[in-house]
């Protein structure tokens, strides 16, 4: 087999600021030991995530230059619906500056207290949406999905069994809406298949509770369904979304990953009463229903994205590269989330630091070890993104303490991936004397955006964080 190639060539490039070690120890420190706090310019890889930072293609800026900025009606707005409607299915289309403000949306007029949204995972920004109006959010992962290194082919798939039980417990009337996020992000960008959905549909079908789809990385979860789901192989990606929307009443998108969009997101549904609470909103805090806070040319880069994200060539290589970075990981015996996800290598932090305890945030000191060997930055997505505290102030841990190294679409090449496999290798090979971390300061909310840390002081000599 030949190697797989970038689908593009590249037109413009942006220049990667190199700096040393020694001044990385001082940046780190002085961003107190979080890396959203660390200036971009001083990153050399950034991994931080795959939202937003992707490479539009020449077609989309080209459409940037015919974006049409009027206030109602814009041309750009029904390019757009159009592109949506092709995919989804669905007949109201609302756009909204990004995800998690279709989301503030939709939960606002569905949540509130003694309400329930049950999900295979709920992305952080989903939760605290769902939080925030009142509402109790409950992910029922399918047990496969829990054990980082045990392969599975759809470890993003919701518990049937549980969503049955929850329903019975809780009752029918008090979930307002099952939603399932493809790619499980949270869950190590694992996909869900067909069959899950079909049959969350079903006993949502039954219960009259209506199924929406957390769409972010639709695209991804379409071409896993395509090489991983019987009876698929000779489908196109786009048919395959086609058919998983089909199943779905509506759906959140956040256009800043599989539309390869900067900025942008959008609420579509069936339901016109939901879609006219839902407008009556965006009106008040996004803006009209044909722009929904988003200016005419990012419409445009939506419209032509979400057409180019279905190329099967992309999607080839897209799920390939991630695969490829796994692999060599697995083979230096790093621990990684098994199989591969769809737009990041997940390290299981929790067995890479064994000597961490969970209080004292192992991925989060990984992710300072990763930036300082090499410029490499990641995200915890472990106990400081998901932590709660008991009454006591003890850290109630999240199921997995992982590191997100979320790969930016159409932006590195094979040989950047190497070199961030080197640095992960070499981390792994000290990984001893890596230290944990306390939190000095923290928000109550989404408190891994700000939290401000330190390394934890041991009582034998110290090893610092390098
Ligand atoms: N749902 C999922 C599954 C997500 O991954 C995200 C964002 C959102 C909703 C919210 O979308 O950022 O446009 O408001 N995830 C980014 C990430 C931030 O890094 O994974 P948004």
């Amino acid at each position: 087999m030949k190697t797989i190639i970038e689908p593009f060539k590249i037109k413009s490039v942006e220049p990667i600021n190199f700096n040393t070690r020694e001044q990385r120890v001082k940046i780190l420190e002085e961003a107190c030991y979080n890396p959203f706090l660390i200036h971009s310019d001083d990153v050399l890889i950034d991994l931080l995530t795959d939202s937003g930072t992707s490479a539009m293609s020449s077609n989309q800026w080209a459409g940037i230059m015919k974006g049409d900025e009027s206030y109602a009606g814009s041309p750009s707005f029904f390019r757009f619906k159009d592109a949506v409607q092709d995919i989804t299915g669905m007949p109201d289309v609302i756009p909204a500056h990004q995800g998690r403000a279709a989301e503030k949306i939709l939960f606002s007029i569905l949540g509130g207290k003694g309400k329930y949204f049950i999900s295979n995972t709920l992305f952080d920004t989903t939760r605290a949406n769902i939080e925030f109006s009142g509402a109790e959010g409950i992910d029922l992962l399918c047990e496969e999905g829990k054990h980082p290194s045990i392969p599975a082919p759809f470890k993003g798939n919701l518990d049937i069994v549980a969503l049955k039980k929850v329903i019975a417990e809780k009752g029918a009337e008090n979930i307002p809406l099952c939603i399932i996020t493809i790619t499980n992000n949270s869950g190590g960008g694992q996909p869900v298949s067909m069959q899950n959905i079909r049959e969350v549909k079903k006993v949502c079908a039954a219960n009259n509770i209506p199924m929406f789809i957390d769409a972010c990385r639709f695209a991804e979860n379409a071409y896993f369904i395509k090489i991983r789901e019987y009876g698929y192989s000779d489908k196109t990606p786009k048919e395959i979304a086609q058919e998983m929307f089909s199943y779905a009443d509506g759906c959140t998108m956040s256009a800043k990953k599989d539309a390869f969009a900067n900025i942008g997101g959008f609420l579509a549904m069936r339901e016109p009463m939901l879609a006219l609470k839902c407008r009556n909103l965006l009106v008040i805090t996004e803006g009209f229903p044909t722009y929904g806070g988003l200016a005419g040319r990012d419409l445009e880069a939506i419209a032509i994205g979400l057409v180019e994200v279905l190329d099967e060539n992309y999607l080839h290589y897209r799920i390939r590269s991630i695969e490829y970075l796994t692999n060599k990981l697995i083979a230096a015996g790093v621990p990684v989330m098994q199989p591969a996800g769809g737009h990041a290598v997940y390290l299981d932090a929790k067995e890479f630091l064994q000597h961490i305890p969970v209080d004292q945030y192992p991925g989060q000191a990984l992710t300072g070890a990763l930036y300082i060997e090499g410029g490499v930055r990641g995200v915890e997505i472990g106990s400081l993104m998901f932590g709660k505290y008991d009454e006591h102030k003890n850290l109630i841990p999240a199921q997995m303490e992982l590191v997100r190294l979320a790969i930016p679409r159409r932006v590195y090449t094979q040989s950047h991936i190497d070199y961030v496999a080197e640095v992960i290798i070499e981390v792994f090979n000290n990984r001893s004397k890596i230290a944990g971390l306390e939190i000095t300061e923290e928000a109550e909310m989404l408190r891994h955006f700000t939290a401000k840390l330190q390394p934890v002081k041991l009582t034998k000599p110290a090893f610092a964080i390098l």
